[in-house]
């Protein structure tokens, strides 16, 4: 049934800052993820290891198992020969072990079925692979002009290309122009828990503990692989340490782990992915080059503005990240282009990586706006404040709720912004040149339909709430239940919450921001449905389940957060070490459910902004088209000690054309902007423009001293 609109509800416990329900399970221990579920139908599992190619295009000419099945403890070596055949191979990247091709490397090969991890391992080691390689382009450099193409549609079903004016002509007739080339290098998700899952196949379901981010998800996209009814297959996943949008979709070694559960029907499986295995297996932010060229009045107001995006994608599955697609709305201006190009390389398949699109986009174009500040002689806050469109440039709708100055002049205040030298290399304290920066923050406010919800009348004044969600780590379990219970007008106390498990009511992923509201928004439904069914003292047992397919309200805007970010930089005069020592956030994001888990995201999102800006670079061998900096020593993810003075705000508001609570999403805004503010700190404090991330300590040696 689909139910009815929902009004809005009281906030008795949204907006309180409750503490996770499941703190103290995680803190202790007793939290149980993918690969420690040790229940009586999992017990003694197989352990599963991915043997992994070492060439990056070609054919498998022969897998030679002998040694590794003459190990002790060595039970099954799967390859492209003896592995069950798919039902469907559509999907390159799911199709594993299903023919000789290889389309990069890192691509799984065989899979050992051992009956310890160590047996599994060493078993990996002594499986001889015989490939017959075939020349591989695995970098944009090495792709020719010829190479980029443009996609049917970007990342999120975006459009390719959007032209609105003339935009030559507003370049050629503006009386200040800016133009760069900005790029951001390929970076990989790295949650604390890597993705691993528990399988077991029973003859006819197949019940797979999965570390993803959308249970049904994976039920779907698993089963006509499998050759199975969604139904008979049962993914769940109680708790998830992290995802960032690499858990978003299924990947490889999920199809791997429910195969080889197939293969040994009654044994289950356990398949843990390294550390390294996640830099080839488990999706990442592809490589992104943004040329934008802005022509602007000399008091800073865009005329006309062009982002032109291209990147890399693998041959074998194309992914498209839409990294122009921010400056179709961010800000004023009217002419304007945006395109995406994308060349097919033999290299892992990219994937989901928080904010994608937002955060190599907006560090391009937040960037640029600050070179077309220093150009017009504008103070970057106001030119930013001077450059805010009345409608949505894009659809040429009304916002619902834009709020961008508000931020800005709020952290401009908090920050202590006034007092900004105008001109770089202005303060030098000891030595270390010190330097400010700002940019804006923009997120999408996505809303999913076919949320299910189902609201059960319990004993004792208590009632069950049930719906397919995923809690990643986000904080999900602990706001659904405070949303339940201001819906259900009773205390949080009272509420039952179940998530995480394909069993519950069907529900979308845990990713574009869109969790909470879109779960939520079938909740509240729901549980409104449920007070029409049953009224406030229903019996017990009594049930309703509703879908959200719609939430009305939202037609006809532009629906988007936004926020500013305001960095403060130590730039070493003599060693060039870049130190971030001041980041502030204030964030326009509706209503805050949960200001102990909201802010944990807004602090999560700029620490993982600074990390892309200072650290993260997933560097390419160009001969062997592997990823070599593929562990965390090598990979560094910013660690405590990089991280200082941390602030964030946000405006109190709420946002009912958004969801009936009033909320939006607070996942991945955070990271959006936040490597600009810090780039253009940076700039600030030494005079150098660094337009390509990271921004390492050799961009700052030789610092040559201003006129
Ligand atoms: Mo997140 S990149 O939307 O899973």
């Amino acid at each position: 049934m689909t139910v009815q609109q929902a009004r809005p509800v009281p906030n008795r416990a949204v907006g309180i800052a409750s503490e996770r329900v499941d703190g103290r399970e995680k803190v202790t221990g007793l939290a149980t993820y993918a690969a420690e579920h040790r229940d009586l139908q999992l017990d003694d599992p197989l352990h599963a290891w991915m043997v992994t190619s070492t060439i990056a295009r070609g054919r498998v000419l022969r897998v030679d198992a002998s040694a590794a099945l003459a190990l002790p403890g060595v039970e099954r070596v799967l390859d492209h020969e003896n592995a069950p055949r798919a039902a469907s191979t559509d999907d390159r990247e799911l199709a594993v072990l299903q023919d000789d091709r290889v389309g990069f490397r890192g691509q799984i090969v065989a899979l050992v079925l051992a009956e310890t991890p160590e047996a599994a391992r060493e078993g990996a080691r002594l499986v001889s692979v015989h490939y017959d390689a075939e020349p591989a382009t695995v970098t944009l450099d090495a792709a020719g002009e010829d190479d980029f193409y443009a996609p049917e549609q970007v990342n999120a079903g975006h459009e390719t290309d959007l032209e609105q004016g003339d935009v030559e002509a507003g370049l050629a007739g503006a009386a200040v122009r800016v133009e760069g080339r900005y790029s951001t290098p390929a970076e990989h998700n790295s949650p604390m828990e890597p993705h691993a899952a528990t399988a077991r196949w029973d003859g006819s379901v197949l019940t797979m503990y999965d570390s993803t981010q959308a249970v049904h998800a994976v039920a779907a996209t698993l089963a006509p692989i499998l050759g199975l009814e969604q139904s008979q297959l049962r993914v769940l996943a109680p708790y998830v340490g992290g995802g960032f949008g690499s858990k978003g979709l299924p990947h490889a070694p999920e199809v791997a782990a429910a195969m080889a559960a197939m293969a040994v029907e009654g044994r289950p499986v356990k398949l843990v992915v390294t550390r390294q295995q996640m830099f080839a297996l488990t999706g990442y932010r592809p490589e992104t080059i943004s040329h934008v060229r802005i022509g602007a009045e000399p008091d800073g107001r865009i005329v006309a503005l062009e982002h032109a995006a291209i990147g890399g994608t693998s041959r074998i599955k194309e992914y498209a990240e839409q990294t122009a697609t921010a400056a179709r709305m961010m800000y004023a201006g009217e002419h304007r282009r945006t395109t995406h190009r994308v060349a097919a390389l033999d290299v892992a398949v990219p994937s989901w990586m928080r904010a994608p699109g937002e955060m190599p986009g907006m560090f391009a174009l937040e960037v640029a706006l600050d070179e077309l500040a220093e150009a017009c002689g504008v103070d970057p806050v106001d030119l930013r404040v001077r450059n805010e469109p009345e409608l949505d440039p894009e659809t040429g709708n009304p916002y619902n709720d834009r709020r961008l100055v508000e931020c800005l002049q709020r952290g401009a205040e908090r920050f202590g912004w006034a007092d900004r030298p105008t001109s770089p290399q202005a303060i030098v304290d000891g030595d270390w040149w010190v330097g400010t920066g700002v940019a804006s923050a923009t997120y999408p406010t996505l809303w999913m339909p076919g949320n299910t919800a189902r609201i059960t009348a319990d004993e004792d004044g208590r009632y069950g709430v049930a719906i397919g969600a995923v809690d990643i780590g986000t904080g999900a379990r602990t706001v659904l239940a405070q949303i339940a219970a201001d819906a259900l007008d009773v205390d949080v106390a009272s509420i039952d919450l179940a998530i995480g498990d394909t069993d519950l009511p069907a529900a979308t992923v845990a990713g574009g921001s869109a969790g909470t509201g879109s779960w939520g928004t079938a909740i509240v439904q729901a549980a409104q449905q449920f007070r029409a069914d049953h009224g406030d003292t229903p019996d017990p047992g009594v049930q309703t389940t509703g879908t959200a397919e719609s939430y009305p309200d939202s037609v006809g805007h532009a629906l988007h957060s936004f926020g500013a970010t305001f960095a403060e930089v130590r730039v070493h005069r003599w060693t060039g070490e870049l130190r971030v020592t001041r980041l502030l956030g204030v964030y326009s994001v509706g209503r805050v459910i949960n200001p102990t888990t909201a802010r944990s995201q807004f602090l999560g999102g700029l620490i993982m902004g600074l990390s892309g800006a200072l650290f993260e670079e997933s560097v390419r061998d160009s001969r062997f088209g592997h990823v070599v900096t593929q562990d965390l020593a090598t990979y560094h993810v910013a660690s405590h000690a990089d991280v200082r003075g941390l602030e964030v705000d946000w405006l109190d508001e709420e946002d009912h054309l958004a969801t009936p609570m009033g909320s939006r999403g607070v996942g991945e805004i955070g990271i959006v902007g936040t490597a600009a503010a810090i780039a253009n700190a940076a700039h600030h404090a030494t005079g150098v423009r660094v337009r390509d991330l990271p921004l390492t300590a050799d961009l700052f040696l030789d610092v040559p001293p201003l006129p």
